[in-house]
């Protein structure tokens, strides 16, 4: 057999093998490609081929060689991609994977109803820094310089800035801000944190929020101001729930006033939790003092308004029944998880 029948018949073997399996294939390989295979012995033949028909031997040993290679890989692909199908056959009716699920703070949750209520009754939500000025913090609210709340001991100073700035003490920031912004008519709550240089104990922290809630317009009174709050108790705590609006004292308000509500916890019968005086207080208001309302730019002969803050952590210990304010935050994961996102 000369060479070139030698080279035909191997090229025809090529073209004709069918190899089917992962085994099969290597077997071609190695009998075709590999370094020992028949390929290499029709490529050495090329020395003994006369000069003038060189050129034609290497193209067909070169075509062998292509034949072999463009089927050994498209063979190969197949056989991975049959096998990638096999693995990849999801099994649709397996249990999903369980994972656990967050649950919001109870504070969140808390804080969210509150604003929930007042949305319903138009007010929208109005924020404001929590790093503040001296002045947005008390002066603008009427706070003397003398006032003890502007000491030390109460409120967190900034050291290292020179131009007084302070955490701020009280949600009621935000209103000098919205009031600066924005002439009447004017509804806004303001939720938010605020900081206060306290010793932590079960009953305080220095680090709580605030709901602040802020309505002017003309001819606003504090009729207005009860009905609103009797109205977000109800929704609050309950339809049986009543208040009680006691004579109090607030620079930026005036009259101002402290609002208790029933205790619904022991239906005002007296308890622990309302000290066996039937109801517990939860928030500060009154009528915002024209003073505040000519240093925010506000026409004080023209407008009037009422402003109301309330804590949102003692809502949320009333709600829960929780009797230590630390368990709020300290992330104890045993603790939280006891409250559903439901709410
Ligand atoms: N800022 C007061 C506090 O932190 C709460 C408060 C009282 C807010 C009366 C008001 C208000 O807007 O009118 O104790």
């Amino acid at each position: 057999m000369s060479p070139f029948d030698k080279a035909n018949a191997l090229l025809a073997e090529v073209e004709l093998a069918n190899p089917a399996t992962a085994e099969q294939l290597e077997q071609f390989r190695i009998q075709y490609i590999g370094t020992k295979g028949a390929l290499k012995d029709v490529f050495a033949e090329i020395k003994n081929i006369e000069k003038e028909r060189k050129s034609e031997y290497g193209q067909l040993t070169n075509r062998i060689k292509t034949v072999a290679e463009e089927k050994f890989f498209a063979l190969k692909a197949e056989l991975e991609a049959a096998q990638d199908a096999l693995i990849d056959i999801p099994d649709l009716s397996a249990p999903a994977e369980p994972f656990a699920l967050g649950a919001r703070h109870p504070v969140a949750l808390v804080m969210n109803r509150i604003v929930e209520v007042f949305s319903r009754m138009g007010f929208t939500i109005a924020d404001g820094p929590e790093i503040e000025d001296d002045w947005h913090n008390f002066s603008a609210l009427n706070t003397p310089e003398d006032h003890p709340a502007r000491d030390m001991q109460d409120t967190f100073y900034l050291m290292r800035s020179a131009k007084g700035l302070v955490l701020r003490s009280q949600t009621s920031t935000a209103q000098v801000h919205t009031m600066q912004s924005k002439q009447p008519p004017i509804r806004v709550i303001s939720p938010g944190r605020v900081y206060r240089n306290e010793t932590i104990s079960a009953r305080a922290h220095a680090q709580f929020h605030q709901v602040e809630g802020l309505y002017i317009a003309e001819d606003v009174s504090f009729a207005d101001l009860k009905q609103t709050l009797l109205h977000f108790v109800k929704e609050m705590f309950g339809e049986k729930v009543n208040i009680r609006l006691r004579p109090s004292f607030f620079p930026f308000t005036e009259p101002s006033a402290e609002m208790d509500v029933s205790c619904f916890i022991c239906d005002a019968k007296g308890c622990a939790v309302c000290k066996q005086s039937g109801w517990v207080e939860i928030l500060g208001c009154g009528m915002v003092d024209p003073a505040v309302l000519d240093n925010c730019g506000i026409d004080s002969e023209k407008y009037t308004g009422f402003a109301f803050g309330m804590g949102v952590e003692r809502q949320t210990m009333l709600l829960y029944g929780i009797n230590d304010i630390r368990l709020l935050f300290e992330n104890d994961m045993r603790f939280l998880r006891q409250f559903s996102a439901a709410h």
